[in-house]
């Protein structure tokens, strides 16, 4: 038997002596029944009818099933049963309280990832009804919005909708857009709010809680063809998160940044509504995380532990534009000034990792000296038995090397109203292969000590003329089709941290900030940036 096969079986030990009847084995897999209606899920009473004849075939009517057997194909609940419950689905890793939805037979998944696609805009409607990736025969499509959709309900909902109809699977996790409270009666509150976004996602049929997608036919190794963990978290930001240098504090861009517009302006302050023992901002960061505890307890005691993967091979720009049908102008980073004046480059050259002036760990750029298949199959490889490939997303941001240097930014201050460190600790335990995220409409895709982070945001119409104009379409990140995992994704900060360290003995402003100020108009930095 493999040994992971034995591991679940001492989890489940078989309960002999135990009759079961029709009943009580119809009880347990309701028990099992995500939040959310599936239609794929195989129905519960048939269920308990199948196993009662494979049972009834095998003479193996004392023995139970596993919790997850509403997962499994007939052919493994027969193999268990045959097997005097010994045999286990190879490399199939229990997930307790986690519904298991099975991919038919044919059909192959694919994950694409988008964030802040701020539907108020009506561009960025339109946007979603034109950029959804186009469905394909024998694609199981899966869609993980990190939201800020918008904060009025009626477009959520209708902009969920717009997913819905293209996707099999939608997960959403709320964003600080989704909290503010506008029209509401008096006294109600963002934690009211978020109650009020759940609701609608059960009415559209759009997860909020966790999912395990399983392949219904296993390859020659005895793994799921595809074996997925989708994992939303809760999160919300606290300023202590922010453990670099201020840029406010005296100097010339002191006055500077006082006088551009937007800073020292932030809308949540004026629109969260939050009870009284959640008045300040790290204690609601701590609540927040409150609400992953268990689940995040939960799987990570269950699933085989990670040490982490390796990064995965990296697509240059002309690759990662391709992907969209697109072709970049330049291959070039910087193009408005001289780079080598303003920026410290980093030590051990480009793929060297980002984030070392954060003390950050692992790099970013595997493609840099490693052969792509290579960085894939240590990928793969990095991954113990048994773990499915889990990507987890939340709004807020985990690490702070996953924003760039306040002298970079408009607005210095979005260090200050963009992180958790709670939500950084608790990918640390549950250690997903990939770990999506949005909020600061920077996109971003690197791996930091063995956890692939990605933000990619939709952003206002005005950031997808500069810092989001990448953000051709959502990203597939995982389609099975094609091998699994896809490539690390060409990014401007990527590269640009790739290049550079993470200086913090650097104030001054970058030069783009300084002509935003000359210019005295909205294009910002973002019309300097080439992206
Ligand atoms: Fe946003
Ligand atoms: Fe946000």
């Amino acid at each position: 038997m493999h040994s992971t096969a034995r591991s679940f079986f001492v989890l489940f030990s078989k309960r002999k002596n135990s009759a079961p009847s029709q009943q009580r084995l119809a009880g347990f897999s309701l028990a099992l029944l995500p939040r959310f209606p599936t239609s794929m899920l195989r129905d519960p009473f048939e269920h308990a009818a199948l196993v009662q004849r494979i049972q009834s075939e095998c003479f193996a009517e004392d023995i139970e099933p596993p919790a997850d057997s509403l997962g499994w194909t007939e052919e493994e609940l027969h193999a268990f049963f045959e097997s005097g419950g010994d045999e286990l689905p190879l490399r199939f890793a229990e997930t307790p309280g986690v519904p298991v939805r099975i991919i038919p037979a044919g059909m192959r998944a694919r994950v694409f990832v988008i964030s802040d696609m701020h539907c108020d805009h009506a561009q960025n409607f339109g946007w979603i009804q034109q950029r959804l990736p186009a469905s394909s025969s024998g694609c199981f499509d899966v869609c993980v919005c990190c939201g800020d959709v918008s904060d009025n309900l009626g477009v959520l909902r209708q902009a969920l909708g717009v997913l819905r109809a293209r996707f099999d699977e939608v997960f959403f996790t709320p964003g600080n857009h989704e909290l503010w409270v506008r029209k509401e009666p008096p006294g109600t509150t963002s934690l009211d709010r978020i109650e009020t976004v759940r609701r609608l996602c059960e009415e559209k049929r759009v997860r909020v809680a966790p999912l395990r997608l399983c392949s219904a036919e296993s390859g020659s190794d005895g793994c799921r063809l595809d074996d997925l963990l989708l994992v939303p978290l809760h999160s919300w930001y606290h300023s202590s998160w922010d453990r670099e240098p201020g840029m406010e504090a005296g100097g010339p861009d002191s006055e500077l940044r006082k006088a551009m517009p937007g800073v020292g302006m932030w809308t949540d302050h004026q629109l969260c509504k939050w009870p009284p023992h959640l008045a300040n901002d790290e204690a609601r960061a701590l609540h927040f995380a409150s609400l992953n505890r268990e689940l995040v307890d939960s799987l990570a005691a269950a699933l085989p532990p990670s040490a982490g993967r390796p990064p995965p091979p990296a697509w240059d720009k002309r690759a990662t534009y391709a992907e969209y049908g697109q072709k970049p102008m330049t291959d070039e980073l910087w193009t408005s000034f001289d780079a080598s004046t303003f920026f410290t480059p980093r030590q051990g050259g480009a793929g060297a990792g980002a984030g070392a002036g954060a003390g950050a760990g692992a790099g970013a750029g595997a493609g840099a000296g490693a052969g792509a298949a290579v960085a894939a199959a240590a990928a793969a490889a990095a991954r113990p038995a048994g773990r499915p490939f889990t990507i987890s997303f939340s709004h807020f941001v985990p690490r702070q090397e996953l924003l760039p240097e306040k002298r970079m930014l408009i607005m210095a201050d979005l260090h200050k109203v963009s992180g958790s460190d709670h939500l950084e600790a608790q990918l640390r335990q549950l250690m997903p292969d990939v770990h999506c995220f949005g909020h600061t409409h920077i996109p971003m895709d690197l791996t930091l000590d063995g956890v692939r982070y990605v933000q990619w945001s939709l952003g206002t119409p005005r950031e997808q003329k500069g810092q989001t104009r990448v953000v051709f379409g959502p990203m597939r990140i995982y389609d099975g089709s094609t091998g699994g995992e896809l490539p690390q994704h060409w990014c401007h900060w990527t590269r640009h941290y790739e290049l550079y360290a993470r200086d913090l003995s650097r104030t001054a402003a970058a030069p783009y900030l300084q002509s935003y100020l000359a210019r005295s108009r909205g294009n910002g930095y973002a019309a300097r940036v080439v992206g």
